[in-house]
């Protein structure tokens, strides 16, 4: 394209549609969201997670029998190759992030779909899908200095993560936050880091390499990377009588609300809604930190309040991030892990749209305004 300044350049793609999905649907205005069909309020709080990566990938909830299949094909997947271990002990040694550590090992995970039945349009994603728990586990027991813990492969995906990272059977209500958690992020339209596999699958490249650039993008704070500095503003701020003057703070400075704004939510995010219920019910049964729980609600009203004094009619409102940290803290893990067991679940996501995006066997490849300069003259080494 030529440098006609007149085009209008979007740099942030808002409002551009650049894929038909059968996976999910986001309405920003009505604050709705659907995953293969179903309202996210409908299955959250009642689906497994397993129940749930079947409905995106195969377009329906499973039978019992299918349901066992999954689970089992999972559970069979989730020991690492050993060049992925000794990796992650590397990572470890020099203290990297979990998100860097998993980045790296994932890659290495080309060693197992290198040799899994390329005919099969699940056993690669099933691959990798199982393996992704395990890498966050091991990581975070050898970054802590205790050894792994083999997966158990009578558990369900989000108990063997609870259990591989402790060492213990987990509590139920813990395995159903997070079970609604997990079925809470699974895909969400075309997301920064979804976009991103959907442009590798269009170039015709491998499922790894798709799952490694979309977990870079998820990465960033301004995408899956905001829960932990949410949780930090919460303890920062620490009892209610602060909450106004830290937030003003933040705000005259020109930072950013972890937690809160969205690019296509103008109303509450329903995810944020499906988590603060989620939260509730850890508290009802005990199993959440109650003086926590009534301060991330006080942070919450200031800081809608203080958003709509300092930047109005910008409609920012709760982001799924902000209770994201509040039910992962509550089941007990560390914010490092908050950004990894995100990418856990959206992988499923992301695979789906992988072979979504193949099917249509369109690269995708938009365009760009040259605003540099012209007609400049070659100088040779020597004048320069
Ligand atoms: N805190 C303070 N101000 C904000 C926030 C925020 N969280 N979000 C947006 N704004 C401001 C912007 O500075 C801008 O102000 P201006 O008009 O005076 O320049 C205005 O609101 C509009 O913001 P945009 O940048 O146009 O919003 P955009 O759609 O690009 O941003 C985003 C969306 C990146 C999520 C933003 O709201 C943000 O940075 N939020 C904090 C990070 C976060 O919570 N990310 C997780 C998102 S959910 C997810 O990805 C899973």
């Amino acid at each position: 394209m030529s440098s006609d300044m007149s085009v209008a350049v979007k740099s942030g793609l808002e409002g551009v549609v650049a894929a038909a999905t059968t996976l999910s649907s986001v309405d920003g205005e009505a604050g709705e969201l659907i995953i293969g069909g179903y309202r996210l309020e409908e299955f959250a709080g009642r689906a497994t997670f397993e129940e749930t990566i079947h409905l995106l990938w195969y377009g329906s909830l499973p039978t019992a029998a299918q349901l066992r299949d999954l689970m089992a094909t999972l559970a069979a997947n989730r020991p690492l190759p050993e060049a992925t271990s000794s990796l992650i002990r590397s990572a470890a040694a020099d203290r990297m992030t979990a998100m860097d550590a998993l980045r790296m090992a994932l890659d290495s995970l080309s060693l197992v779909t290198r040799t899994e039945d390329h005919n099969d349009r699940t056993a690669q994603p099933l691959g990798l899908i199982a393996r992704i728990p395990t890498i966050i586990a091991d990581y975070a027991r050898l970054l802590a200095g205790t050894d792994v813990i083999a997966p158990d492969p009578e558990l369900g995906e989000a108990a063997n993560y609870l259990y591989m990272l402790r060492g213990a059977r987990p509590k139920p209500e813990h395995v159903r936050a997070l079970d609604t958690y997990l079925n809470t992020v699974i895909d969400h339209g075309l997301n920064a880091s979804t976009f991103t596999a959907r442009v590798i699958a269009s170039t015709g490249s491998d499922i790894v390499s798709a799952l490694v650039g979309a977990l870079g993008a998820l990465k960033g704070p301004l995408h899956g990377g905001a829960p932990g500095p949410a949780l930090d503003m919460v303890f920062e701020i620490g009892t209610a009588d602060r909450a106004e003057a830290v937030i003003r703070a933040k705000l005259e400075r020109g930072e950013r609300l972890m937690g809160f704004g969205h690019r296509v939510y103008k109303v509450r995010d329903p995810r944020a809604d499906v988590l603060a219920v989620a939260a509730a019910r850890l508290l009802e049964r005990g199993a959440a930190d109650p003086a926590l729980y009534g301060l991330v609600r006080h942070v919450e009203t200031t800081a809608l309040r203080l958003l709509e004094e300092y930047k109005p009619g910008r409609r920012l409102q709760t982001n799924v991030e902000f209770y994201t940290a509040l039910v992962l803290h509550s089941i007990g893990l560390e914010a490092e892990l908050f950004t990894p067991t995100f990418a856990m679940s959206r992988a499923a996501g992301w695979t789906a749209h992988y072979f979504e995006q193949q099917s249509t066997g369109r690269l995708i490849r938009p365009q760009s305004i040259y605003t540099g300069p012209h007609d400049r003259q070659w100088v040779p080494l020597e004048t320069r």
